[in-house]
């Protein structure tokens, strides 16, 4: 069955069955570089490559498609505009419902796409520099990441709930020139004033030559002369022709801030080639896309999950995706399957906590509507919980639609470990199996790789995928020593899984000080560093702990000095710190005073402990005789109402 024009689109990228699946994996292991380099041949290259792969994980220097010269757009316009000139590429549907949505064909996101580029380039814009997005959820943020592709500029995507000084330490880090923001945001009942929130991180930075502001809400903001201009004023007069900048195939794509368990979050980097390949062949094969589709992934671009599977893996793809400007409760709690049912969605991808949040309304919300369009339902960005996986099986793909649980990472740029979509078994709550390309190890501490089946362990990569990590912008030794030092000649993921009696892989989760807060990935120490500002606060300690519909909470622990604040007062204050320095998504759920934080005798704070406290669970506390100072362990307890 040929879905796309056979020149272009060979259908053997797409596995069919089970037995393609087996025989594709064993290929990608045995001849990795053969393997890929079919795949890549799909494109459209200004210059092959020379070699498909080097690379060692002791520099970590890794190269695909080495000296390839391209540019990813071309393969999204120039390569597939002969036969999706009029296809739907882009479904906008608007916050509010009695709003009319947007459908650009792909011959007028190409126009767009052009526009656009022009005139970031009359702004300034060159190959090479930095332009950060700072955007709502509306086809001109896709427009914007396309334009900066086209014209080779790097772009950041920062998530626009993130606040003012999160922004400045992005803009500072890569150094951005340019950004592009809004007036402002709708989000449900809220307008977010996003405008004022890029002004104040612009008195925090000194890189910043030009903001481009796209009228979204209307809201009256100040443009500040010379550095500040509408959309609407950029693209006056310009050209909707533009020849494509030809990049080398490790040219940079994009820089993606994500958070780590130490320090400030690190930009990763992704580059061009290999990232343009895997994402459009781990689309096309977990979700099993064909021609007249309408595909729809639910998470924002902010995250990688939106670069990958809103914007770059299915346009390569020649998709239809959809972009959703609101939230899943609003106007009422059944507007996800109200959007499904009117665009007949055919897959439809979100997170767990989206699934657990809507639980909560029951099923009345999901029946009102028609969800028989739908083929597929996928989720994604933390483990989820059998109960959650049993609900969206039953209640939302009626018990007949492969459920994909697709792990991967913001460093893997792509799907890592899924189900393909009724090619390879489901179980549920299991990620499943490796992709093709993909070689996952379980290791122990000491990294001894555990074979067989009914292991459980550290899950690391052995072999290199061309949508990896790069780098970290700026710092090239902390990729090192996050992601390659932890165990030799291994990417480490930071997770733990098992694999089961049958050899299915199931992630259990962070086994670092990284917490998954709604699918969003904060650090311990990010949280701690915001609480510590606060000029009371003496030492502070984060972990994180179940909670019913975020998957995991926020539990912050703190020393202070004032004696003339009431530990109400306090907590409150330290809530409110944190959603200023970072952002609503990483404000504590608890904050408890203490009068000690649990040490060993070399001084670490034993957070074993007190995530046994914030889990509200005191059995196998463990042994605490090695304390420096087991005394505060009974009066955190109390504090936290468990004696
Ligand atoms: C971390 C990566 C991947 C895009 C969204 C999150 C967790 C992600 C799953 C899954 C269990 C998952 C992992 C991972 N995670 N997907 N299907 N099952 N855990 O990207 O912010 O880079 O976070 O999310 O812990 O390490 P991210």
């Amino acid at each position: 069955m040929l879905k796309f024009n056979a020149n272009r689109m060979p259908m053997s990228d797409r596995i069919e069955t089970l037995r393609d699946y087996t025989n594709d994996y064993h290929k990608s292991v045995v001849s990795p570089e053969k393997f890929w380099s079919e795949i890549a041949e799909n494109f459209d290259w200004r210059k092959k490559w020379d070699q498909v792969l080097s690379w060692d994980f002791e520099t970590p220097k890794i190269s695909w498609f080495e000296n390839a010269e391209l540019n990813l757009t071309e393969n999204i316009f120039e390569r597939l505009l002969p036969t999706h000139e009029n296809k739907t590429a882009i479904i906008w549907e608007p916050n509010d419902p009695k709003k009319n949505p947007i459908h650009l064909t792909y011959g007028e996101l190409f126009k767009a796409t052009c526009k656009f580029a022009n005139a970031m380039k009359s702004q300034g814009v060159n190959k090479g520099d930095r332009v950060i997005i700072y955007m709502p959820m509306v086809p001109e943020a896709a427009v914007a990441m396309l334009a900066c592709a086209r014209v080779g500029a790097v772009h950041s995507v920062v998530f626009a709930g993130f606040s003012s000084s999160a922004l400045a330490d992005r803009i500072n880090d890569c150094q951005a020139k340019m950004i592009l923001t809004s007036d402002g945001n709708f989000r449900g009942n809220k307008n977010i004033q996003v405008k004022a929130v890029v002004d104040e991180a612009l008195n925090n930075t000194e890189f910043v030559e030009k903001v481009i502001v796209l009228k979204r809400t209307g809201e009256a903001v100040e443009m500040i002369p010379g550095r500040d201009l509408w959309w609407d004023e950029a693209l006056e007069g310009q050209s909707e022709d533009h020849l494509a900048e030809v990049m080398s195939a490790e040219d940079l794509l994009f820089i993606l801030y994500t958070s780590g368990s130490t320090g400030k979050p690190k930009g990763v980097v992704h580059t061009t080639a290999g990232y343009m390949v895997y994402t459009y062949y781990s689309f096309l094969n977990v979700f099993q896309y064909d021609a007249d589709d309408v595909y729809w992934c639910t998470a924002d671009i902010g995250w990688i999950t939106g670069h990958s599977y809103i914007v770059y893996g299915p346009l390569l793809a020649g998709a239809t995706t959809l972009m959703f400007e609101g939230v899943p409760t609003y106007p009422h709690p059944g507007r996800f399957w109200e959007i499904v049912e009117k665009y007949k969605v055919n897959q439809f991808y979100t997170a767990p906590t989206a699934i657990r949040a809507l639980q909560v309304h029951g099923t009345e919300p999901v029946e009102k509507f028609d969800l028989s369009s739908l083929k597929v339902i996928g989720s994604v960005g933390e483990p989820i919980n059998e109960e959650a996986w049993h609900w969206y099986h039953e209640h939302v793909g009626k018990g007949n639609c492969p459920l994909v649980d697709t792990w991967w990472q913001t460093e893997t740029g792509g799907i890592m470990i899924s189900p393909l979509a009724g090619i390879t078994p489901n179980k549920p709550a299991h990620a499943s199996l490796p992709l093709p390309g993909v070689q996952p190890v379980i290791v122990d501490s000491e990294g001894n790789e555990l074979e067989g089946n009914n292991v459980e362990g550290n899950l690391c990569i052995k072999y290199p995928w061309p949508s990896m990590i790069r780098t970290t912008y700026g710092d090239h030794q902390r990729c090192k020593d996050t992601y390659f030092s932890t165990y030799k000649g291994m990417y480490f993921t930071g997770d733990g899984v098992k694999r089961d009696h049958d050899g299915f892989l199931r992630i259990l989760g962070r086994v670092d000080d990284v917490i998954n807060v709604s699918g969003h990935r904060m650090g311990t120490a990010e949280v701690e560093n915001a609480i510590n500002e606060h000029s009371n606060v003496i030492e502070s300690a984060v972990v994180g702990y179940p909670h019913e519909i975020k998957g995991q909470g926020i539990y912050a622990f703190a020393i202070c000095d004032s004696l003339d604040k009431s530990a109400e007062v306090l907590e409150d204050e330290i809530k409110q710190l944190v959603r200023k320095i970072i952002g609503p998504i990483a404000k504590p759920e608890h904050v408890q005073i203490v009068s000690g934080l649990p040490k060993t005798r070399s001084g670490k704070i034993m957070r074993r402990i007190l995530r046994k406290v914030a889990s509200r669970d005191l059995s196998n506390l463990g042994d605490i005789s090695t304390l420096l100072n087991p005394e505060v362990v009974d009066d955190i307890i109390k504090g936290a109402g468990l004696d």
